[in-house]
């Protein structure tokens, strides 16, 4: 029903989001750690969106009749010498995961597979939106400079994604 080809980068996929979700918990794991709660909370959030994503594409290869097989997941990053790193991995992460996506719809393009390219239409709209919101991280992570409260009273004030939608 889908090109086989396509499907294992779709197959290989579900591992890089199993992999953002878990980066993601330690993310969070970290800044409870530094008494930082509201960033905190917004990467347990992210780390349920990515679960979401991977979930999503298992159901997508369940109903095309392929086999699945859950990747290995590397091992996280823990630890972080600045909130500035942290949340550069992460923007750096969305960047990997938006580039891994586009090469899966170009193979499917490829192929003709028009099941997948439209199945994949709504992740390159995510990756949008995730690299966007990282960015915009970035952005008051550098204006903040010492004074984390600020980072927090903005994450506290409009970062969560779940009052976006
Ligand atoms: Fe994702
Ligand atoms: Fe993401």
């Amino acid at each position: 029903m889908i090109d086989p080809k396509t499907a294992a980068l779709l197959n290989e996929q579900i591992g890089h989001e199993f992999e953002a979700s878990i980066q993601y918990v330690a993310h969070a794991t970290w800044f409870a750690s530094e008494t930082l709660p509201e960033l905190s909370r917004y990467f347990s959030k992210q780390s349920d969106e990515e679960r979401e994503h991977a979930l999503k594409m298992i159901q997508y290869l369940n109903d095309t009749g392929q086999t699945v097989t859950i990747p290995e997941i590397p091992k996280p990053v823990s630890t972080f010498d600045s909130v500035a790193d942290a949340v550069q991995l992460a923007y750096d992460q969305e960047v990997r995961v938006t580039r891994q996506i586009e090469a899966i719809y170009n193979t499917a393009a490829e192929a003709n597979d028009r099941l997948t390219q439209n199945f994949l239409q709504w992740f390159l709209e995510e990756q949008v939106e995730e690299v966007s919101g990282m960015d915009a991280l970035i952005t008051v992570v550098k204006r903040a400079g010492d004074n984390l409260f600020r980072i927090e009273e903005y994450v506290a004030r409009e970062g969560h994604p779940e009052d976006a939608e």
